[in-house]
């Protein structure tokens, strides 16, 4: 199912889950601009898609400011010739504590990542989808997001936010033919994650499947989300969690 024609931006396509996702969609001949702030990371990304046959390029931007969102969107547009007609809202980052112990700094860089990022470039890149009448935006929020959890507050509001807007914006944007849907992840294997050691094999214990995913199960459902294979789903949030929220 090759098509050479569609142009996607993948922010956090550097790393884990984005990556996985990238290049998934670059085997479906799907242009792939990934976005990230480690070049290192980023030329890495492209070369391993480009070495596959797949076509691919790196923007270096920090996303967490609405100007850098916007200058993304636009760079994503001219590499796209014109246009982008998928986005994966992926890039977040993920720090866990208690409320009381979080800091105004972390509140704030969690918040500037993880919605205001989305937020303007689902306001750049959605009305040019729209006046092409295509389009799709996969938002990736979490399992956290659906129940209280110690430690998560400040994680779990945040793609909460992303659950809300991404059925807001298959309001605004759905009947222009731009489709958007949210992947809920459980815990999976990254970079990212490679930190919390045990801890992410005691959280994925939880689960009806009891053991993290890999990074390629999370992308498979973004890549069907992203594409025509779910041409009526719009405003869904897809649990990829091992059954964690069904029990
Ligand atoms: N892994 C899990 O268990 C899990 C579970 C549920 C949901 N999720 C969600 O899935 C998404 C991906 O998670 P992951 O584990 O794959 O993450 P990861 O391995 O930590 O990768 C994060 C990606 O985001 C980029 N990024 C971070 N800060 C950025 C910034 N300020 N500006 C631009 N890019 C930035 C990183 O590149 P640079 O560092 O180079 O900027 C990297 O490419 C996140 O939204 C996360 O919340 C993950």
């Amino acid at each position: 199912m090759a098509d050479n024609s569609l142009t996607a931006l993948v922010t956090g396509g550097t790393s884990g889950i984005g990556r996985a996702t990238a290049n998934k969609l670059a085997q479906l001949g799907i242009h792939v601009v990934v976005v990230g702030r480690n070049e290192e990371r980023g030329e890495k990304a492209v070369a391993e898609i480009r070495s596959a046959g797949g076509k691919a390029d790196f923007i270096a931007s920090d996303l967490r400011d609405a100007a850098s969102a916007r200058e993304v969107a636009r760079r994503a547009i001219a590499i796209g010739q014109g246009h982008v007609d998928i986005l994966i809202n992926n890039a977040g980052i993920f720090p866990f504590g208690l409320t009381h112990e979080t800091t105004e700094e972390t509140f704030d860089k969690v918040y500037a990542l993880n919605v205001k990022a989305p937020y303007f470039l689902v306001a750049e890149l959605a009305p040019l989808m729209a006046k092409r009448g295509k389009g799709a935006i996969v938002n990736i929020s979490t399992m956290v997001a659906d129940y209280g959890a110690s430690g998560m507050s400040l994680y779990g509001s945040s793609k909460a936010a992303m659950n809300l807007l991404t059925k807001a914006w298959a309001a605004e944007y759905g009947p222009s033919g731009v489709r958007v849907n949210a992947v809920s992840p459980g815990p999976t294997r990254t970079e990212g994650t490679d930190a919390m050691g045990e801890g992410l094999e005691q959280l994925a214990a939880q689960a009806p499947a009891g053991r993290p995913a890999t990074a390629e199960e999370i992308a498979e459902a973004i890549v069907f989300l992203a594409t025509d294979r779910s041409s009526f789903i719009q405003g869904a949030k897809l649990a990829v969690d091992g059954g964690r929220t069904a029990i």
